[in-house]
């Protein structure tokens, strides 16, 4: 047997907005521009790197860029400091995890659940949690709560974890553990979920403290709330969100990695994707570069155009989670002083038969961007002969042979034609397929965008200090 093992692809991902300059909503020139400002707002995102290093945030400024060269830290670290690198800890707690326990519920709201959740309905089989232990390679079950404060679905879960209010056995298949997310350590919706399945998970491992403290896991800042708790409970493994990265740009922190990994995700494969976006965002000239030209697509089409909603259209069902993780990132930075387009998540060929008739004939203020994919992870499926028992009534035996990625191919093509049609503006974002390595790319071009583009228009992309008034009023009638 071979020892040597092919290298998986590393495809780039491609911005293509020819479609939006021939329906007039950009003009090209305009584009090439706009390369200047364009250029320095890259600068800047890049300098504030350094600006946060040094020290230098201004009195009261949210300043958070140490996302955009984490990946390449991360890896570093770990090719050189193996044991000592806070990736190889990230896989070592992943892995007792693995084998110790069948499910995992992530505790945790927005930057801190959602990135998780993208990554693992991108990754993973789309019906991991329904198959089998052995057939999941041994990788427990991923359940998400503490994102809301919803009566019956914490009770759902709880019917899972612990039927009829008791805790199910001291199997493997039994056993469960809990990933406590908050980079503050004190948002209500995830410390209510924290208590109630800490109480739940005490249950299952017969009151014994020790044994709670081995399936609990914190991810949180280095100081807060859960930071205390998880010293109280005595959490042998806590993880730290790392100052300077905040909530919404935290997915390649322990905040996704450890989840990612604990249900088998090639989370280096992930990084080296970020890093190779990094890449190209720091060297690529802005013409060739993907980032800044989706950029200045989005911003042109916004203020040219009045495209003030931007659709991200998912040409796979892999995909929708990765379009919320983007709903809140980009509301979330530049929702700002009265300012921000409103970013919407469509699944399609399916919300075609919702939204459809609204992108095509309703007010022209959308932007539609198609996240497609290259090739499908699994073997083509063909349409096959209807049987014996009936003689074509479906209408279908002209097809029969035609591949599903054939057909997604011809409606793509087919939506994009009618949207050109009505001068609908439509761009492309390429995948050569869906794996670690290209959406590690996708999901650190989306946060770079995010970023220059609040360099470019004069919003601070960082904090959301907006979100704080809902949590005053809502806890003025919890405690009056
Ligand atoms: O982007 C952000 O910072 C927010 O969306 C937070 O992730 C969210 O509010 C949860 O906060 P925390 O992790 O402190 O519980």
């Amino acid at each position: 047997m071979s020892v040597i093992r092919p290298k998986p692809p590393e495809d780039p991902i491609q911005y293509d907005p020819s479609a939006v300059f021939a329906a007039g909503t950009v003009s090209r020139p305009k584009l090439d521009a706009l390369a200047a400002p364009l250029d320095a707002a890259r600068t800047e995102s890049l300098a504030d790197l350094d600006r946060w290093r040094g020290g230098g945030a201004k009195a009261g400024e949210a300043l958070d860029p140490a996302f955009i060269d984490l990946p390449e830290r991360l890896l570093a670290d770990y090719n050189t400091k193996r044991p000592e690198s806070e990736l190889f800890a990230i896989l070592q707690a992943a892995r007792r995890i693995r084998d110790a326990v069948d499910r995992v519920v992530v505790l945790g709201i927005g930057g801190s659940y959602m990135g998780t959740r993208a990554l693992f309905e991108a990754c993973c089989h789309p019906f991991h949690n329904e198959l089998p232990r052995g057939e999941r390679g041994g990788r427990p079950r991923l359940s998400f709560e503490g994102f809301n404060m919803d009566n019956d679905s914490a009770q759902g879960l709880l019917d899972l974890v612990a039927p009829h209010g008791k805790p199910r056995g001291d199997d493997l298949l039994d056993r469960w553990a809990a990933l406590v997310v908050s980079k503050s350590g004190g948002t209500l919706e995830t410390a209510v979920a924290t208590r109630l399945f800490l109480a739940t998970l005490l249950n299952a491992v017969g009151g014994d403290v020790r044994r709670l403290a081995e399936v609990v896991v914190p991810v949180t800042g280095k100081t807060g709330r859960l930071a205390d708790l998880a010293k109280a409970i005595g959490c042998p493994e806590v993880f730290d969100i790392p100052d300077g990265v905040g909530g919404r740009f935290s997915v390649f922190t322990a905040v996704g990695l450890l989840p990612a990994s604990i249900v088998g995700i090639d989370v280096v494969r992930l990084l080296e994707g970020a890093a190779a976006m990094n890449r190209r965002f720091r060297e690529a000239p802005v013409a060739d570069n993907p980032v800044l030209q989706y950029v200045g697509v989005c911003h042109l089409a916004e203020v040219d155009s009045g495209a003030t909603v931007r659709v991200l259209s998912a040409w796979s069902n892999r995909l929708e989670a990765v379009g919320l993780w983007y709903d809140q990132l980009l509301s979330e930075s530049l929702g700002k002083a009265e300012k921000g387009a409103t970013p919407l998540t469509a699944v399609t060929t399916r919300d075609l038969h919702s939204r459809g008739q609204q992108h095509q004939d309703g007010r022209r203020d959308k932007l539609i961007t198609n996240l497609v994919v290259g090739e499908p992870r699994r073997d083509r499926l063909a349409l096959p002969p209807l049987g014996a028992y009936a003689a074509n009534q479906d209408k279908l035996d002209d097809l029969v042979g035609r591949t599903w990625p054939d057909m997604l191919a011809a409606a793509f093509a087919g939506t994009n034609e009618a949207y050109a049609g009505a001068k609908r503006p439509t761009a492309d974002i390429l995948l050569p397929r869906i794996d670690e390595h290209v959406i590690g790319q996708l999901l650190q071009m989306l946060m770079l965008a995010t970023v220059v583009e609040g360099r470019l228009v004069g919003t601070n992309p960082y904090g959301q200090p907006g979100v704080e008034d809902y949590k005053q009023f809502m806890m003025r009638r919890l405690r009056p």
